[in-house]
């Protein structure tokens, strides 16, 4: 018999959505004392928790039906073997080699590509150590204190998220700053506080063509050479990219230049040597353990069995919510001050994934894709937008991230960090029914008036679902396993979404008029043939950019 389309695959999951209507998770879980053992399962050091979530057993059985239906594990293998599965780009996707921790070859296009790997993690290595040493300095001979990766998208979020996130293993001498706005006011805010002396620019592109990297990497040159003589350019430079010629042109030593392959999708970038920074912030041995971390989850989704596979379970949690259910965002709520840059990062790992309209072979999809991805470290959400989450129209899937050990010794703040959490997916998941506002307001002694008018606004929905990732403490291993066990569920998505999720076209059309108004913006060509909006628009700012 023919698989059913992915259209009729999402439509006959209606059946369960329907049951599920009649179960909120709050009786679910007054029946069913296991519940939290059912449907919470731990891989390379990480404890998921998904029991608050609209589900049955069923449902997850016909969740893991779909992924199978549409190829996830053949896919899977695919990618592993080298696979062009990036196929509008005709390339492989590699990322999983860059923190491979076995001894097999990785072939790639008939190369194993390990050896290169090794190389250039074996350059970080002493690249960095050099530099946190002070083997290597400055032009005048001082040592470096400060670093400015210069990049953007994946050649910045990542490593700047992951540096915040590993600030108990950097040093209070070396600083590390990241520069991405072509917004003047980001470099110039960050250069006022720095010292050319004992400065460092990383200028980080995969391409090293982006616009704004290239005109903030100028920048900088410009503030070295003006400062220190053009002679100094080379000490205060190194550049990681795809595009070694373009690196050697703008004046980088080539031994300070780190390469990597196009086999790496700039968002999947963080692995390889884009994440030098992180490895002269950290220390190269702590990023080794970033590395190794996400060869762990890497070997937990390619090993265990889609039921217990934690990306997988996210996954199809996802696409339930997306396709079945019709929410259409997504909240990634860490309780961790430094993961306050992950759900930016996840922005970009998952929405210029999977933000895709097309199928692979190029006809419209006919169901919903990537959700939009947001979040903030609580407990600050919860005085802004968990208003929102708890009592607004909208139902947001919500993933709390929190670890069982902080860094610091701190003792009530840490207990006070982890009662909020637990308050929050428990508060989303019962919410407060009318009969116990009512007798709420009656112990408060209000009269039935007030109770009447009052009780619609203090009621809460509630059922509404949420993941908890617990982890032992948030070290460099298990932010890896983190980082890859987010960048698998989104993998997953995109093959049950059937897109592909390793092309991004939709980022130039924008770039592509950019480049097109630029004339126009400085007033050398005129704004003919552009929409009366766009026009209207140039005329204030010619008027008025002084
Ligand atoms: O935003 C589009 C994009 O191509 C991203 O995919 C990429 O991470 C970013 O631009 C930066 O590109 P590059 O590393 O080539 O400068």
């Amino acid at each position: 018999m023919a698989k059913p389309g992915r259209k009729a695959s999402f439509s006959n999951l209606g059946k369960h959505r329907k049951r599920l209507e009649e179960q909120p998770m709050r009786v679910q879980f007054a029946v069913d004392p296991n519940r939290f053992k059912r449907y919470s399962t731990s891989g390379a050091g990480i404890l998921l928790d998904y029991s608050k979530n609209r589900i049955d057993e069923d449902a997850m059985a016909a969740l893991f039906d779909l992924a199978r239906a549409a190829g996830v594990e053949e896919r899977r293998d695919q990618m592993c073997e080298g696979v062009h599965i990036n196929l509008t780009e005709d390339r492989a996707v590699m990322h999983m080699a860059l923190r491979y921790q076995g001894d097999q070859p990785v072939p790639v296009d008939g190369k194993d590509v390990m050896p290169d790997v090794r190389a250039v993690l074996a350059a970080m290595e002493s690249y960095s150590n050099d530099i946190r040493s002070g083997a290597i300095r400055g032009h005048g001979g001082a040592q470096f204190t400060d670093i400015v990766n210069i990049g953007i998208g994946g050649s910045d979020l990542g490593p700047a998220m992951v540096t915040l996130a590993l600030e108990p293993y950097t040093r209070a001498d070396l600083r590390a700053h990241y520069v991405s706005n072509v917004d003047g006011a980001h470099i110039h805010d960050t250069l006022k506080r720095l010292d050319p002396k004992t400065t460092l620019f990383i200028i980080a592109s995969k391409t090293f063509s982006t616009d704004e990297t290239m005109t903030n990497a100028g920048t900088a040159r410009d503030w070295v050479a003006d400062t220190l003589g053009e002679e100094a350019v080379p000490n205060h430079f190194a550049a990681v990219s795809t595009n070694i010629p373009a690196c050697a042109k703008f004046g980088i030593r080539e031994d300070r230049i780190f390469g990597f392959w196009d086999w790496v999708g700039g968002r999947y970038s963080v692995w390889s040597a884009i994440g030098l920074p992180i490895a002269i912030a950290v220390g190269y041995d702590n990023f080794a353990r970033f590395l190794k971390g996400a060869d762990a989850m890497d070997r937990h989704f390619l090993s265990a069995p889609l039921e217990e596979n934690l990306p997988a379970i996210m996954a199809v949690l996802g696409v339930w919510y997306r396709n079945v259910w019709g929410f259409s965002t997504h909240a990634v709520l860490p309780y961790d001050q430094r993961l306050g840059r992950f759900a930016a990062y996840l922005q970009q790992q998952d929405m210029e994934s999977n933000g895709k309209s097309v199928t692979l072979a190029g006809k419209p999809v006919g169901w919903s894709t990537g959700p939009i991805v947001w979040g903030e470290p609580g407990t600050n959400g919860q005085h802004a937008f968990y208003q929102l989450i708890h009592q607004g129209t909208d139902v947001i899937p919500c993933d709390f991230l929190i670890a069982a050990k902080p860094h610091e010794s701190l003792p009530p703040h840490h207990d006070k960090l982890v009662a909020n959490v637990l308050a929050q997916s428990e508060a989303l998941m019962l919410g407060k029914t009318a009969e116990e506002v009512v007798a709420e307001l009656k112990a408060q002694s209000l009269s039935k008036a007030q109770i009447k008018e009052l009780t619609p606004h203090k009621l809460f929905p509630g059922n509404r679902p949420s993941n908890t990732l617990f982890y032992e403490q948030l070290t460099p291993e298990t932010l890896g396993s983190l980082v890859a066990l987010y960048e698998h569920k989104v993998f997953i998505q995109g093959v049950i979404w059937n897109v592909n999720s390793y092309d991004q076209w939709g980022v130039e059309l924008g770039k592509q008029l950019a480049k097109a108004l630029l004339p126009k913006v400085e007033g050398i060509q005129s704004g003919e043939g552009h929409d009366s909006s766009t026009r209207g628009l140039l005329a204030y700012y010619l008027a008025n950019k002084g």
